[in-house]
């Protein structure tokens, strides 16, 4: 038999941590005000001009965030900049960050204006599709430069600012978006997208270790959104991979940000080193 818990009204949860407050060592912050909270703080998401990154980017300054947003076209840059501004802060600094020396440069410039950074969301990505023969070093090197070794250097180059915003009990946060397909897996043949996803995966443990305490990484595994990346897949395969997920639909804007905030605020200051797979169960339900 379970406890049985008091009924919840609307002032229960506040009084039992007022009731906590005075008996039991550690912090309580305001869940409603503080402890999801990212007014103030300041962002870096790179590949914020469409898809997952501008879901996450609007999410960010809706919510008061500063943000950053960076990817290789200038004109798609400047057009959310312009529509995100409507709403808040959004500056966009383009940048290829498949090129090393470009993630310097961005890193440096970012640092320049603003010495500190709270949160850096690495969602830039790409992918490519063709049949194991014709699957060619190109289709390697494109794929893993930005989706790897970008989120890498741009990692370590924004380093010393986000351990200066950060404090032990209080990091900054590096949020880096894999892929279900880094998990299961995919049906279609993208041998250096699946691969490159499970790389991430992986280096968000190893950076985590690195960086603790003063900044947490995690992963998000996002499952099927919307976007420039995955219009032919949905478009033509969309009504079925929804039918076939355990939450019957694709995923949502709301969906992604409210991940993406939930992992850059004080309410996730004790995960590091997580994947967090935002699929309506499709990686680890589905059959
Ligand atoms: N949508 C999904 O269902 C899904 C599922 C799982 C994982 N993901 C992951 O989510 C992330 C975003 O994907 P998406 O679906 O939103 O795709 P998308 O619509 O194609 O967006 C990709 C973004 O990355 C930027 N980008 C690509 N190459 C870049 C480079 N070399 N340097 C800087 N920016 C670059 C693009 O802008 P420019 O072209 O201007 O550079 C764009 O802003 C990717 O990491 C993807 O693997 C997506």
């Amino acid at each position: 038999m379970g406890t049985i818990l008091p009924a919840a009204g609307a002032n229960a949860g506040r009084a039992d941590r007022r009731q906590l407050d005075a008996s039991a060592s550690g912090r309580y912050t305001d869940a409603m005000t503080d402890l999801f909270s990212i007014a103030g703080k300041t962002a870096v998401v790179t590949g914020g001009s469409r898809g997952i990154g501008k879901m996450i980017a609007a999410g960010y300054v809706q919510a008061g965030a500063k943000v950053y947003i960076s990817s290789r076209k200038v004109d798609a840059c400047e057009e959310t900049e312009a529509e995100l501004s409507q709403f808040g802060e959004c500056i966009a600094l383009p940048a290829d960050l498949a090129r090393p020396e470009e993630c310097e440069r961005l890193a440096a410039e970012i640092t320049q204006r603003e010495g500190t950074i709270d949160i850096l969301v690495n969602n830039a990505g790409a992918t490519w599709g063709a049949p194991m023969d014709e699957f060619d070093e190109d289709a390697w090197e494109r794929v893993l430069a930005v989706n790897v070794k970008g989120v890498f250097h741009l990692t370590k180059h924004l380093r010393p600012a986000l351990s200066a915003a950060g404090a032990p009990g209080n990091p900054s946060s590096v949020i880096n978006i894999g892929s279900i397909d880094g998990l299961r897996v995919p049906t279609l043949e993208t041998y250096s997208y699946s691969a490159s996803k499970a790389a991430v995966h992986m280096l968000t443990r190893h950076l985590a270790k690195v960086l603790a305490p003063e900044i947490k990484v995690n992963a998000i595994a996002p499952g099927p959104f919307y976007s420039k990346m995955m219009a032919y897949t949905l478009d033509n395969f969309g009504e079925a991979i929804a039918k076939s997920c355990p939450m019957k639909r694709l995923g949502e804007p709301d969906d992604m940000a409210g991940t993406a905030i939930f992992l850059a605020s004080a309410a996730s200051n004790y995960i590091t080193g997580a994947v967090l797979p935002v699929d309506g169960g499709i990686a680890s339900l589905a059959e």
